[in-house]
């Protein structure tokens, strides 16, 4: 029996969070430069939506350019930047016909104009889809948003529109970037990194871990499946006790 066929369609995460990690180490390994394996990441993600779909995943979050990214060297930077601005331009028509709907978290507040604008359009064209939600996590850092939150928080406080007592998790969770968004019930993390690098902290307080030694350029839908096999392998305890699971 292939993978597919063994996963429970009935039982699939809603949402699935990826952080893309391995393209720099996989072009190394073909003697090329870092962009090399982030123009092969693309692949990957197309591959990876399509197999989203058939699971009838909801929502997909990829982890494409963190807060802590623009420490990189300029070209990588940029080449990152101009990627992104191509692979958005290039697949809307795509992603439209297909149902998808494009959104994204982060600060894009602070993305080059030209990433903004070609974002802004692809999510105007793709808006009324429902096929699937790929939320794109640009600029991205969970510090940044739950600071951000912060302030908003406490600006509204100062007005008099809320009161400090009121604010609860309900609250928090409406000023995060993600407040559309059910939380991711499985992470996944490719390329062999034990860490969360600042992604989504507080949404995964109850989010199933898995990671993979694969790197994202190699990462292809029968990947994709082995994760969603182990993760209905999983109990989800939520803090209570197996017999209250099952019952
Ligand atoms: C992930 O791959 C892509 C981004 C962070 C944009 P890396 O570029 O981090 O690749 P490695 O981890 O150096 O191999
Ligand atoms: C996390 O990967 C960010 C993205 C995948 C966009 P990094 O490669 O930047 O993370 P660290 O530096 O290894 O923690
Ligand atoms: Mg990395």
């Amino acid at each position: 029996m292939n993978l597919l066929e063994q996963i429970d369609l009935n039982n699939t995460p809603e949402h699935v969070a990826i952080i893309m990690d391995g393209n720099g180490r996989w072009a190394k390994k073909q003697g090329q430069i870092r962009l090399y394996g982030h123009n092969f990441g693309v692949e990957s993600v197309r591959e990876v939506l399509k197999a989203a779909k058939e699971m009838k995943i909801k929502y997909l979050t990829l982890y494409a350019f963190s807060t802590e990214n623009w420490n990189r060297p300029k070209e990588e930077v940029e080449g990152l930047m101009d990627l992104l601005i191509r692979t958005i331009a290039g697949e809307v028509d795509e992603l439209n016909e297909g149902g998808v709907r494009l959104m994204s978290i982060g600060n894009i507040e602070g993305l080059p104009e030209g990433c903004r604008e070609e974002l802004k359009k692809a999510q105007t064209i793709t808006s009324k889809n429902k096929e699937i939600n790929l939320v794109l996590a640009l600029n991205y850092s969970s510090r940044w948003e739950i600071t951000n939150a912060v302030h908003e928080i406490a600006a509204k406080i100062e007005s008099g529109e809320l009161k400090a007592n009121d604010v609860n998790e309900l609250t928090i969770t409406n000023f995060l970037s993600t407040n559309s968004i059910p939380d991711p019930e499985l992470l996944i993390r490719t390329s062999g990194e034990h860490r969360i690098s600042n992604f989504l902290l507080w949404q995964i307080a109850y989010t199933e871990l898995y990671f993979t030694e694969v790197l994202w350029p190699d990462f292809k839908k029968e990947d994709f499946y082995k994760a969603i096999l182990d993760y209905q392998s999983r109990e989800r305890r939520f803090g209570m006790v197996s017999e209250q699971i099952t019952k």
